[in-house]
């Protein structure tokens, strides 16, 4: 494993050998931009074909699901199972990001006034997706950028208090801890279950924690260590009937939950779309409920950074990779096609399953709830007896699966996460199965 937790994959450098990449790339520069246009036009026909040949089929396996799998860009030989990380990406969308790139370089003085404008119908696309107004949308480039556009951007006195969860990720609690350093403010951590047995137990330790003094929660919707997804909506209620605003971590949440703004009720909403919905690293969402815009400091300032009634001034970042912004776009269709709301089902019935099944085999502690209210596509656990790296080694060299290691000994959340996304079948997750009872079957 290396400094950053990731363990070393066997083969990584027979997929990614210099020649291979090369060849990949010559490949791809090779096609025009009518034909990257053609290629897309095919593959949305054939999930139109299949949405209405298989409308009715809810089976996790089955032909509609093959098919979808085919237009994803993983190396064939992988089981991708870490969405958590990086996703994979949709075809449709690398054609776009190559397609805007191309046009990009070819004349790069004209496409400046052609690009900016177009990134609205981005903005309207994401903001239809997630049921929030296009003013309420800004255009991060992640989600570590959107909880750092908070943090820095509300107006906080020294004493005043942030409450968190126990199980936040960096890139949510270390805004804070800046601002703390910088304005004396305090956080205070919430400890929650490993699972938590029900909303209440989640929604009491915050009503316990709450003072005068608390002005902002700031938690994760979909928690990276142990699966978790938070009850955002009860926890927007108590907050705000104590007149707290509240701040979600939602890095995973695009692209694997069928998201409504408004009746999640939070005030702020922070998301990687590169890890769920199939877009590239580089764009991210930030929603800005519109009532709570005029709290909320620009940290970034440019032309426009002093306007009203639009989050748009939260986003006055000068030049942008606009191909990011126009494939982020790409991967909303592409999924809009499919479906959110079956999207959502389908990772639930699989994590579901692999839920089930795990707390058959011996040894299996699951860090995750069962419940489907409160879990998604991150299934989070442990085996008594077996170290967590020897479970991703094991997967991956005998049946090509990819997942991680996660967690800390030291607050006893060490343990491995298996993502379940739509490309994901019913025989993956029993190879997954397979092998986690082989090795419990054989630990120390
Ligand atoms: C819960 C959570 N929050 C924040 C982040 C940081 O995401 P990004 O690097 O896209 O800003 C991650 C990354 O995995 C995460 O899991």
């Amino acid at each position: 494993m290396n400094d950053l937790g990731i363990t070393k994959l066997a083969n990584v450098s027979e997929l990614f050998s210099r020649r291979n990449f090369v060849k990949m790339l010559v490949g791809s520069s090779a096609l025009s931009i009518a034909a990257l246009d053609k290629l897309n036009a095919a593959i949305y026909e054939d999930i139109d074909q299949l949405n209405q040949d298989y409308f009715q089929d809810e089976s996790p396996d089955g032909v509609y699901w093959d098919a979808v799998r085919r237009h994803f860009m993983f190396h064939d030989k992988l089981i991708m199972m870490n969405n958590g990380t990086v996703g994979p990406m949709p075809k449709p969308v690398f054609n776009t990001l190559v397609k805007y790139f191309k046009i990009q370089v070819t004349n790069p003085y004209e496409v400046y006034s052609f690009f900016g404008p177009r990134r609205d119908e981005v903005r309207n696309k994401l903001a239809r997706f997630v049921s929030a107004s296009p003013d309420e949308v800004v255009i991060t480039r992640n989600t570590t950028e959107g909880m750092n556009f908070v943090a820095n951007g509300l107006d906080m006195e020294e004493g005043d208090e942030v409450l968190m969860s126990s199980m936040e990720h960096p890139g949510g609690i270390n805004p804070w801890r800046l601002k703390a350093a910088r304005y004396g403010i305090t956080i205070k951590d919430i400890p929650i279950g490993l699972p938590p047995q029900s909303v209440e137990e989640i929604t009491d330790a915050f009503r316990r924690g709450i003072t005068p003094r608390t002005k902002v929660i700031s938690i994760s919707h979909t928690v990276y260590i142990s699966g978790l997804i938070a009850p955002i909506r009860e926890l927007s209620e108590l907050a705000h009937e104590r007149g707290i605003v509240l701040l979600t971590d939602s890095a995973h949440g695009l692209g694997m939950l069928n998201l409504n703004m408004r009746q999640l009720g939070m005030d702020f909403f922070a998301s990687s779309p590169y890890k769920w919905l199939g877009s590239p690293c580089g764009c991210g969402l930030l929603y800005v409920k519109q009532d709570v815009q005029d709290r909320l400091w620009p940290t970034i300032a440019s032309s426009g950074w002093d306007r009203s009634g639009s989050a748009r001034k939260f986003e006055t970042l000068g030049q942008r990779a606009d191909p990011l912004i126009f494939a982020l776009g790409e991967a909303l269709d592409f999924q809009s096609r499919i479906g959110k709301e079956r999207i959502e089902r389908r990772v639930k019935t699989l994590a579901g399953y692999l839920k089930k099944e795990l707390i058959t085999i011996p040894g299996v502690r699951l860090h995750t709830s069962q419940d489907p209210y409160l879990s998604g596509g991150l299934t989070a656990f442990s085996v008594e007896g077996v170290e967590p790296n020897r479970m991703v080694n094991y997967l991956r060299e005998k049946y090509n699966i990819v997942i991680r290691t996660i967690g800390s000994e030291r607050a006893g959340t060490s343990g491995v996460r298996v993502s379940t996304h739509i490309f994901i079948t019913l025989k993956d997750v029993d190879m997954v199965l397979e092998g986690v009872k082989y090795l419990a079957d054989r630990r120390a």
